[in-house]
């Protein structure tokens, strides 16, 4: 039998100790997994924890993936795009509150329109927070042009998750056609990091017919994209997609919160100076799977602060939490972070320390 300890002790993990590690049981073992990840953290990142406050800008989307509920195939949705005042009155609260950065999280759309939107919110919100608010923005797949433009603007940080690194796997749950292709993702992520960008991806864990080894592959592929930072969180169903039909496949929830947890302790280990943010989705399979997360070895965290009456059309996957007050999140996690050594660190933009590093070429490209 593998002694998880001993792995653990290794200078640099194989893809068979990675396997190993991901397929831990006992909970002796889990909790080994998470020791050294929450040491790992400590030791690279630190123990704070950073905010970014999330606004949710439109739940329009010109793709059609099928796993999730805004897709444009879906007509139950009720679509909306928040107006300029909403998303200012939202980043001007994250910056009243010390959040210290904002995501900006969108539905796909590459119309001149968007762009412009997009464009003059970043410009403004930089304006109204005297250029202390961070940026990051999760706005999927853009040319390298408008990526330029919004990095110019004031823009810093760009979520791009590839979902999968296996190419049947992806096309599984995406349609095979021009505008979902994996290629376009690994392009995208390439031009993001040329603009300046600090880059994010990531993946979704417990996808019908998914298995460790594809898990395992993602991880590896999380290390030789070279990423900065990482969103990955559980996969769950949701009733008006085509993906919900495989719904027999899956682990249960119970099974997927335990192993997206793990996957985020094994993360940590194998690439310890990144940033980890702990998923929305995480909370959908329990009350604190956020919580979890941080324990878990991520170290960073996105309340929502998209105004409450829109929040219900954001509806990605079932049970998202969208009622779940960023304050009362904020409590909780300093709460558990008293008696687990992390603590949130408000006022600070909280980048990648992986970042730090590449940029100053030390060896990282
Ligand atoms: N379950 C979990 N995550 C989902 N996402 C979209 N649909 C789902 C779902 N059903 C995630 C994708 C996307 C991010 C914005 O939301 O990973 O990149
Ligand atoms: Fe659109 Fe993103 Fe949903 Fe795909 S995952 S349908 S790109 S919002």
């Amino acid at each position: 039998m593998l002694d998880i300890a001993n792995i653990l002790k290794e200078e640099s993990l194989s893809r068979e100790d990675l396997i190993a590690l991901l397929s831990v049981k006992r909970k002796e073992d889990r909790d080994l997994v998470f020791q050294k990840a929450a040491s790992v953290r400590c030791n690279n990142v630190g123990n704070e924890i950073y905010l970014r406050g999330l606004i949710e800008y439109s739940n329009i989307c010109e793709k059609n993936c099928f796993y999730c509920g805004i897709r444009a195939g879906n007509k139950q949705v009720e679509r909306y795009c928040l107006d300029e005042d909403d998303v200012i009155c939202s980043a001007r609260h994250a910056f009243e509150n010390d959040y210290g950065s904002i995501v900006i999280q969108s539905g796909e759309r590459t119309d001149q329109d968007f762009i412009n939107k997009i464009d003059s919110l970043v410009r403004k919100i930089k304006i109204i927070s005297e250029h202390k608010l961070g940026i990051t923005l999760s706005c999927g797949d853009q040319s390298k042009e408008t990526y330029h433009r919004w990095f110019e603007s004031g823009a810093h940080r760009y979520l791009l998750r590839f979902e999968t690194s296996d190419p049947d796997l992806y096309y599984k749950i995406h349609p095979n056609n021009k505008k979902h292709f994996l290629l376009n993702r690994l392009t995208s992520l390439q031009y993001l990091k040329e603009t300046g960008y600090q880059v994010g991806s990531g993946m979704m864990i417990g996808l019908p017919g998914q298995n460790i080894e594809n898990l395992i592959d993602d991880l590896l592929m999380l290390k030789v994209l070279n990423v900065d930072m990482v969103g990955m969180g559980p996969y769950i169903e949701h009733k008006d997609t085509p993906l919900f039909k495989e719904k027999s496949q899956l682990l249960t929830k119970n099974e997927r919160l335990g192993l997206s947890l793990l996957t985020i302790a094994v993360l940590r280990i194998l690439i310890p100076d990144i940033n980890i943010a702990a998923a929305t989705a995480l909370d959908s399979l329990s009350d604190d799977g956020r919580l979890q997360a941080i324990r878990a070895g991520a170290n960073v965290l996105m309340p929502n602060i998209t105004p409450l009456k829109y929040r219900e059309n954001y509806f990605l996957y079932e049970n998202k939490p969208y009622l779940t007050e960023a304050d009362a999140l904020i409590r909780k996690i300093n709460e558990s972070g008293s008696l687990n050594g992390y603590h949130i660190k408000l006022g600070e933009w909280g980048d990648s320390k992986h970042f730090a590093k590449r940029v100053k070429g030390f060896g990282l490209d």
